[in-house]
């Protein structure tokens, strides 16, 4: 098929270019723990970007009308990878019908990543937020519109919540909504928002994310079947009630700066995960001993010092220890001679709240 398909504006036709966006990981302080299509929570969620664990993703397009589209590859640092392009390929077909240039185009997509190896830190979120950013780009491209704006990054976290549902809260720094509630105007379930700088007290705009590597192997149960375990679950509704409520008690923690409460929310956040994850069916355990062992250490080096650190926890035994970014000299001692003695090979990555995906090419 030679003639131009009437779905591309004839400017399109034979363009070809470069986009590149580097996008941060996110932790959850309200977690997204349960789904229904296509991708859209159970609950709202609360999070922030992290700084230093990011992925970039480069896109070279060429646009050709009647041709067949796909992609010729996905390379990770350089490399071929197989899983990840399958699932590349899959994320291209959902999105398809969102962007009217993706059927005629041909991609080449690279990517790299600055997590350090061997972690076992996802970097999905960060993959997926950067993918999406980077087709917005190439759509603004075509379009002669800046890449830029709320409608921009709105489409980028709808289209990134498509590959990974906690991709979405990527796109934006500071704190990062996703999921409708009355509480949040302006949210929604099919994009992530990012709560008004002014509405959070300076305290949480710099928070220290100590991310303490008790295992890096592979998790044993993935978060897709994690999330399709919670749609039968006992304590759904329970769950989703106390979602809410823990977001409502964190936003008025943020705005008047307790961190007492932040701190309480942010753990029963955490604990309430695993106890869902313990509570499926069939039920199975992430944590590892050690991944107690720190968590009685932090709460007692808070009762001794009065240090506001907290825990929060991933899908998976990694300990994140959050605390006030002043903080940081009196924590790093404790970390150096009572954490990293229970952790994998020593390994901890010290991160802390980022300033949001950067826009390269
Ligand atoms: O985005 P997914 O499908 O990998 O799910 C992530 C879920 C948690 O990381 C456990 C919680 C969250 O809100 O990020």
């Amino acid at each position: 098929m030679n003639s131009q398909s009437p779905e591309i504006h004839h400017s399109m036709q034979g363009a070809s270019g470069q986009v590149s966006w580097e996008s941060p990981a996110n932790i959850a302080l309200i977690k997204y723990w349960g789904k229904h299509p296509v991708q859209l929570p159970m609950n709202p969620s609360l999070s922030f970007v992290l700084k230093k664990s990011v992925v970039r993703i480069c896109i070279d397009y060429a646009i050709q009308a009647g041709q067949a589209s796909g992609f010729t590859g996905f390379l990770i640092n350089g490399r071929e990878n197989k899983s990840f392009s399958e699932r590349i390929a899959l994320f291209l077909r959902d999105v398809d019908p969102h962007f009217s240039f993706l059927k005629h185009a041909t991609l080449k997509i690279s990517s790299e990543s600055t997590f350090p190896p061997a972690t076992g830190i996802a970097s999905s979120a960060a993959a997926f937020s950067a993918l999406a950013l980077c087709l917005c780009s190439v759509e603004a491209k075509l379009n002669n519109t800046a890449p830029e704006g709320s409608v921009f990054f709105r489409k980028a976290s709808n289209i990134a919540r498509l590959g990974s549902g906690s991709a979405c809260r990527s796109v934006y720094p500071g704190m990062v909504v996703w999921g409708q509630t009355k509480s949040v105007s302006g949210s929604d379930d099919h994009y992530a928002i990012p709560l008004k700088p002014e509405t959070v007290a300076p305290v949480f705009h710099s928070l220290q994310d100590s991310i303490l590597i008790v295992n890096s192997s592979p998790k044993k149960v993935s978060s897709s079947k994690g999330h399709a375990m919670m749609h039968h679950h006992p304590y759904r509704e329970a769950r989703k009630e106390q979602a809410f409520s823990n977001l409502d008690r964190m936003l008025r923690a943020m705005q008047t700066g307790d961190l007492d409460t932040f701190g309480e929310v942010t753990e029963n956040e955490a604990l309430s995960l695993h106890s869902m994850m313990m509570s499926s069916s069939p039920g199975y355990v992430l944590m590892h001993p050690n991944t107690f062992r720190i968590i009685e250490l932090i709460r007692e080096f808070r009762r001794q010092t009065a240090i506001p650190a907290y825990f929060t926890l991933d899908a998976g035994p990694n300990i994140h220890m959050i605390y006030p970014q002043k903080e940081v000299e009196k924590v790093r001692p404790f970390i150096k001679e009572e954490v990293l003695p229970l952790c994998e090979d020593g390994k901890w990555i010290d991160d802390g709240m980022g300033n949001g995906p950067r826009h390269e090419a």
